[in-house]
């Protein structure tokens, strides 16, 4: 099933919500080409503009935080990197399972749901806990 943005995961900041957005679409993208694995280059297409997206979503995200003066910046910062070793993980073993004659396409279409959820949880998890406590940040006047 896809996902869809909710008002609940709102940060209060428009650049990083619609970056949130954007990532939600992403990831419904990755789920709905992996139903359809004899694609590859779709997965390869879908998997690799997450990653770029991603890092590209990050920085703008610390780069605001910066702005704004957020004290758990490091922290933060130090939860990104591990989110983007996470992604590399699952696109490296994506690539693995495809690779494997003994499971290929068919094999990695019954593991899809396996791996869009691990995908969800990516996201979602780091917007409700880490990214939420951005919110009190956003309700003050920007430092610089
Ligand atoms: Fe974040």
């Amino acid at each position: 099933m896809p996902i869809f943005w909710r008002p609940q995961m709102a940060i209060g900041h428009d650049e990083i919500d619609a970056d949130h957005r954007y990532l939600i679409l992403l990831i419904n993208t990755v789920e709905l080409v992996l139903r359809f694995p004899e694609n590859r280059p779709h997965i390869e297409m879908a998997l690799e503009e997450l990653r770029r997206y991603a890092a590209g979503h990050f920085e703008r995200e610390e780069r605001i935080q910066i702005a704004w003066g957020y004290i758990q910046f490091d922290e933060h910062r130090q939860a990104h990197r591990q989110l983007l070793r996470e992604l590399d993980v699952l696109v490296n073993s994506i690539e693995v399972l495809l690779d494997d004659p003994a499971v290929g396409p068919e094999g990695l279409r019954d593991r899809s749901q396996e791996l869009t959820n691990f995908l969800r949880h990516w996201l979602v998890d780091h917007v409700m806990k880490s990214d939420m406590q951005l919110v009190p940040l956003f309700k003050k006047s920007k430092v610089f």
